[in-house]
């Protein structure tokens, strides 16, 4: 099937980044981002520096695509009818009531963008899992499509996506992989061809991996959890570091240069935060315990049980150095991105560690170069406990520059930003590094 309409449900940061790649990449190939949030749209159609993601390289790809054959826009339906490929790439959050709230992916956006597709088809169309899934869920949204639309024949596919945030456009010019899951029969077949052929235009042949639906769908999970599970390691160790005198640096060092094991993913830290380590690691938590795997879903469970030890571990150790209480203390928390090079704070240790100090009696001075202040003030607002914005009021400012913030008790480094570097680098001033972004005598950081 040629391809030459491709519609992406969903301009997240991963629909966004992702479908700007394909269409520079492919530009004979129609490229639309559709969402059901005008307002994002209007954002990803308007000033480049203004683009509601921030990913180094980002502007200069939608730059060149954009208006040629790069579109975003709010009508789903037109363009569902139109493509011959639609991507979903929508949030998968884990679900907060019902069967399986704290752990289970929730899957209603990517099932009513299944109820979109089967709506307003009007022509056969492949249909691709982007979002991150339970194993599985092809089924489910094939269930659907069947029964909504009996005229046209669907393929699904799932093609999970591993950019990081950060470096996206660079993960997904030059992928370590791609991964394609489809159906063994003649049509299942066609469509996996169809979606390498896309990629094939500039991904080596040997880097598309090919598999059954449910391998592909699982790995992206098992992928996450791996990555998530060395920090959680290296951050276990951190605490043993501290008691024993060791340095977690050179631990880490020496554990990484054994080529079997690898440098990558043993910085510690004050945790991992983002919007898909945690919440795919309880969605395999919560697969495994549905198919009675218990000694399995614990194992996995302990990740995130030893991230959360760390944050709060952190936090303890700054009250602690303080005489176990923060009243009548400035404390200037430096980042709020739950990773540098991006403007997301989703489940940021940023939003915890703060937490923890503000019930400790802390004034917070909060700066983030990337993170707009509503966004911070928006999390503050909608996941610390305490409801009474009076004292959050008196006790919290969130300012636009570095510079505006005075004479702090302690700054608490929580995302590794370039700009904090120099911070690092001053005599006579208190830092907890929480990201061990450098080594200097004069500051308190994880492992040391
Ligand atoms: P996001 O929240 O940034 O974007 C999702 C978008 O989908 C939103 O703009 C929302 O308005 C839109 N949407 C939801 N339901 C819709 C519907 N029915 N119709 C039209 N639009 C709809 O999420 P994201 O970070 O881009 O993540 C998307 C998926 O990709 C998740 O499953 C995630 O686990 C996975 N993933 C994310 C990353 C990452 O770095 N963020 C990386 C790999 C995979
Ligand atoms: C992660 C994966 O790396 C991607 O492959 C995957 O596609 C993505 O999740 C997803 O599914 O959303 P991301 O969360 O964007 O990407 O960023 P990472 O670079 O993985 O960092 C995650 C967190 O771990 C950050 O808070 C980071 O600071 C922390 N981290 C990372 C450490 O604390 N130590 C490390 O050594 C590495």
């Amino acid at each position: 099937m040629e391809i030459k309409n491709i519609c992406c449900i969903g301009a997240g940061y991963v629909g966004g980044p992702t479908m700007s790649v394909i269409a520079l990449k492919c530009p004979n190939i129609n490229v639309t981002v559709v969402d059901a949030n005008a307002n994002k749209i209007k954002a990803w159609n308007g000033p480049l520096d203004k683009l509601p993601v921030f990913e180094p390289g980002l502007k200069e790809v939608v730059e060149k695509a954009r208006g040629r054959n790069l579109f975003f826009s709010s009508d789903i339906e037109g363009n569902i009818e139109k493509a011959e490929m639609i991507f979903m790439a929508v949030n998968t959050p884990t679900k907060t009531e019902g069967e399986g709230a704290g752990m289970a992916a929730d899957l209603r956006y990517i099932e009513a963008c299944a109820r979109d597709i089967a709506k307003y088809s009007k022509s056969d169309k492949i249909v691709i899992e982007k979002s991150t899934l339970p194993v599985r869920t092809a089924e489910k949204i094939k269930e659907i499509l069947i029964s909504e639309n009996k005229t046209v024949h669907f393929e699904i596919l799932s093609n999970p996506e591993f950019l990081a945030e950060g470096t996206a456009i660079e993960d997904l010019s030059k992928s370590d992989r791609v991964l394609i899951g489809g159906d063994d029969t003649e049509s299942g077949q066609k469509a996996v061809n169809a979606l390498v052929s896309i990629y094939a235009n500039w991904i080596e042949k040997e880097k598309i991996l090919t598999t059954n639906v449910w391998s592909s769908e699982l790995s992206k999970l098992a992928s996450n959890a791996m990555l998530a599970q060395r920090v959680s390691s290296i951050n276990s160790l951190s605490a043993l570091c501290e008691k024993t005198g060791a340095n977690i640096d050179e631990l880490s060092m020496a554990i990484g240069m054994d080529h079997r094991i690898g440098r990558h993913f043993l910085k510690a830290s004050v945790g991992f935060g983002g919007s898909c380590f945690q919440k795919d690691i309880l969605n395999l938590v919560y697969l495994c315990k549905y198919y009675g795997l218990n000694d399995v879903a614990e194992y996995w469970h302990q990740v995130v049980k030893i991230n959360d030890y760390q944050k709060d571990r952190f936090a303890k150790k700054i009250i602690e150095y303080f005489g176990g209480n923060l009243t009548g203390k400035k404390i200037a928390i430096l980042g709020w991105s739950f990773k540098a090079n991006t403007n997301d704070s989703r489940e940021s240790a940023a939003i915890k560690v703060s937490e923890i100090l503000f019930n400790s009696g802390a004034a917070l001075s909060i700066y983030d170069p990337k993170v707009q202040k509503k966004t911070i003030s928006n999390d503050i607002e909608a996941l610390w406990e305490t409801n009474n914005s009076v004292l959050i009021k008196n006790r919290v400012e969130i300012v636009e520059n570095l510079n505006d913030i005075k004479q702090p008790d302690a700054f608490v480094i929580l995302t590794e930003w370039e700009e904090f570097q120099f911070i690092i680098n001053k005599e006579s001033v208190i830092i907890f590094d929480g990201r061990n972004i450098n080594q200097n005598k004069n500051k308190v950081s994880i492992g040391k």
